[in-house]
């Protein structure tokens, strides 16, 4: 996988063949964005599967749930990792022995992957519809390719209108502390020679009010159904502004990142380390022994939501009615 933490300096891959080492990988955000955390778990399953000397299914099996617990412990919003590590430990426990274990779950981590691509891709066709050409879109944190398998999920739907051919610019804002708008989005966009401009975050209400702002489209951690929706702190004030503008909110997200039996109290908010507020790199920014409150993610209400673009096509409210439909089979 790619060192996220390195970039925008340094384009670095990391190779793991432990799953411990996953699982830092996701603490330390190495590697973050929900879908991306829910398919590292995967093959992070799959590596134990190959790393233990099992002779036994029962015997495999048990060491999987350990590895289970100990990566379903790394970070508790996104819904996408237990999500993710549940279908490949169904994948082993349906299997008949442990050859067929091993086989199984490398394949079914594999194809986890590979369908992550395609569902970006069909959200961001979905999505693309819902703006026009010559609109400026802002997007808050980084749901790019960075943080799915490919494609992106906000940044697919501004990937898709641009390959149907519409003039579009962005306004990534910073996403402090840990800057993945302007390290992650930034670096994504300038690549693919999409016209993005940075913001600090403090600078939404601004770009809205002077009317530089059309339409906003954020990733998601996990959309309850209700429509209550948890992503990157900060992304619920990006809300309250576009509600206060009029402007047009939008989520992109995958049916993998929809929890249908969670209520919003039920949800539990990643806290992080103080230093990531108190210093930027090196440089102390705060001083020594200050209290620091570092919520990593926040929720924004449906009220604030203009709509939710799936794989599966776009609701809209009210999303307690269209997000059972979105799950009813035909
Ligand atoms: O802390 P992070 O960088 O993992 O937070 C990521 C986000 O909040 C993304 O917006 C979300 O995971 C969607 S990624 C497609």
């Amino acid at each position: 996988m790619i060192d996220q933490t390195k970039l925008p300096g340094t384009l670095e891959f990391v190779t793991y063949s432990d799953f411990n080492q996953i699982a830092e990988a996701i603490r330390t955000l190495v590697v973050r964005g929900a879908p991306a955390i829910g398919v590292s778990g995967a093959f992070g399953l799959a590596l134990a599967a190959l790393q233990s000397n099992a002779k036994e299914k029962d015997e495999l099996i048990n060491y999987l749930e350990n590895a289970k617990k100990i990566l379903f412990e790394t970070r508790p919003t996104a819904v996408n990792l237990s999500w993710g590590l549940d279908k490949i430990m169904q994948v082993a426990k349906n299997a008949e022995n442990v050859d067929e274990i091993r086989k199984s779950v490398v394949e079914a981590a594999k194809q986890m992957a590979e369908d992550d691509i395609k569902t970006n891709m069909s959200m961001g066709k979905n999505g693309s519809e819902l703006f026009n050409d010559n609109d400026t879109i802002m997007t808050h944190c980084n749901a790019g390719a960075l943080a799915t398998v490919g494609y992106g999920t906000a940044l697919g739907v501004i990937r898709a209108i641009k390959d149907s051919g519409k003039n579009i610019k962005v306004i990534a804002t910073e996403t402090r502390p840990v800057q993945q708008g302007s390290r992650l989005t930034a670096f994504e966009l300038k690549h693919d020679g999409i016209d993005v401009s940075l913001i600090p975050d403090t600078a939404v209400g601004y770009t809205m009010a002077n009317d530089l702002v059309n339409g906003v489209i954020v990733g998601a951690d996990r959309i309850l159904r209700t429509g209550h929706v948890f992503n990157k702190i900060g992304t619920y004030q990006v809300a309250t502004m576009a509600k206060q503008h009029n402007i047009p909110f939008y989520v992109a997200a995958p049916l993998s990142t929809f929890d249908m039996k969670s209520n919003p109290e039920d949800v539990i908010i990643e806290q992080r380390d103080a230093s990531e507020v108190t210093g930027i790199g090196d440089k102390k920014t705060a001083p020594d022994g200050i209290n620091v409150i570092n919520p990593a993610f926040d929720m924004t209400p449906p009220e604030l939501i203009s709509g939710i673009i799936t794989e599966n096509g776009i609701v809209k409210p009210p999303f307690q009615k269209s997000i059972k439909e979105l799950f009813t089979p035909n």
